[in-house]
């Protein structure tokens, strides 16, 4: 038994996990059975299960919150749900059912309760996945698929806390194309961004930002997290839902915040031709990025190989902080959950 007092002191991302998952395995004929909440440990796979060839995976990501009163919730878990309904069905995955889904979530954070860290910043990680299990090395859509959970205390995603991130705009590199499974959290997307990731870090940046790959390029997003402009003259701007960006729901979430305020904020395709001039002008006075394990993250400097800018000073923006705290207020149940945002777990 790992010690999860010790452990969740001071969790850094991903590098920790719960005692438990939970699991329930699917096949074409029998559909989903056997839920069951289980030790965490190594799975065993056969070595021509799909998952480990052709990448037949999809992944979620979402948070447990304790509140001062000792009870758990999480945040929007039902948009979670949903969209991985749609990531599966992008890559041949059997349906989870909303009500499987969340029900399995809870079940684990149950379980693991004491995992949850109360200090400030900290959260309990959830990461729901589904790999395709069926030993078959044909290409076609599996037979056996397992659903899983587990759980890690995290802290803050960047390891620098609440500071300014540096971001290189890759123009060799796309994550995903028109057509292609960029709207899915599939795995897949991930590897394609980790290469131009670690070039970002060899320029010395700490995330990559990846263009639509068109010949006329736009802004789309970071390896995992939506991105949003400040203006000087206060409209926000963020990428539209081009069909190859995630739908992020902290993304979905922040523009209600931010219409709440009555503050302009449109969804539009930004060439980055168009972006570089804003930014050379002074047009954009602050820029960030979000999502579940980065919250919202102030950006500091963005470059290319023709550009390489300070955004506000470097310093984190004051509409940038505004929002972070009141999402982060909402998440934690110190401000009032006006929009129905929190389902509480335990
Ligand atoms: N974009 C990508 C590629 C991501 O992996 C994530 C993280 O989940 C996001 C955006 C933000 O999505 P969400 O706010 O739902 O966590
Ligand atoms: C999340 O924010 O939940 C993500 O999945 C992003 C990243 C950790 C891959």
């Amino acid at each position: 038994m790992k010690n999860a007092k010790l452990l969740k002191a001071n969790p850094k991302f991903g590098t920790v996990f719960t005692d438990h998952m939970s699991v329930m395995s699917w096949n074409a004929d029998q559909g989903w059975a056997n839920h069951r909440v289980t030790q965490y440990g190594p799975l065993q796979l056969d070595p021509a299960a799909a998952v480990l060839h052709y990448g037949q995976e999809v992944f979620e990501g979402l948070k447990a919150y304790k509140h001062a009163d000792g009870s758990v919730w999480s945040f929007r878990p039902e948009a979670n749900a949903q969209r991985y309904i749609r990531s599966a069905y992008r890559l041949a995955l059997p349906e989870l059912p909303v009500q499987d889904f969340l029900g399995s979530v809870a079940a684990l954070v149950r379980m693991d309760i004491d995992w949850i860290p109360t200090q400030e910043e900290a959260s309990l990680y959830l990461r729901p996945f589904m790999i395709a299990t069926e030993a078959f090395l044909g290409v076609r859509p599996a037979r056996e698929a397992e659903h899983i959970v587990i759980a890690s205390p995290a802290g803050p995603y960047f390891s620098g806390g609440v500071k300014p991130v540096s971001i290189w705009i890759t123009q060799e590199y796309a994550r995903a194309g028109h057509g292609g499974t960029g709207e899915a959290k599939c795995g897949g997307n991930y590897a394609a961004s980790l290469l131009p990731q670690t070039q970002a870090a060899q320029h010395g940046f700490d995330q990559v930002c990846f263009l639509d790959g068109t010949d006329n390029p736009a802004i789309e997003e970071l390896g995992g997290m939506n991105v949003f402009f400040v203006k000087a003259n206060g409209d926000v701007v963020t990428p539209a839902l081009s069909g190859s960006i995630l739908h992020g729901i902290t993304r979905s979430s922040i523009l209600q915040l931010i219409a709440d305020r009555g503050v302009k904020v449109t969804e539009e395709r930004i060439q980055l031709t168009q972006l570089k001039s804003m930014l050379e002008s002074g047009e954009i006075a602050e820029a960030f990025a979000c999502g579940t394990a980065a919250v919202v993250t102030p950006i500091g400097r963005l470059a290319d190989t023709t550009f390489d800018i300070a955004i506000n000073d470097g310093e984190p923006g004051k509409f940038t902080m505004d929002i972070r705290e009141e999402l982060t207020d909402i998440q934690n149940g110190r401000r009032p959950d006006r929009h129905g945002w929190l389902t509480r777990l335990a």
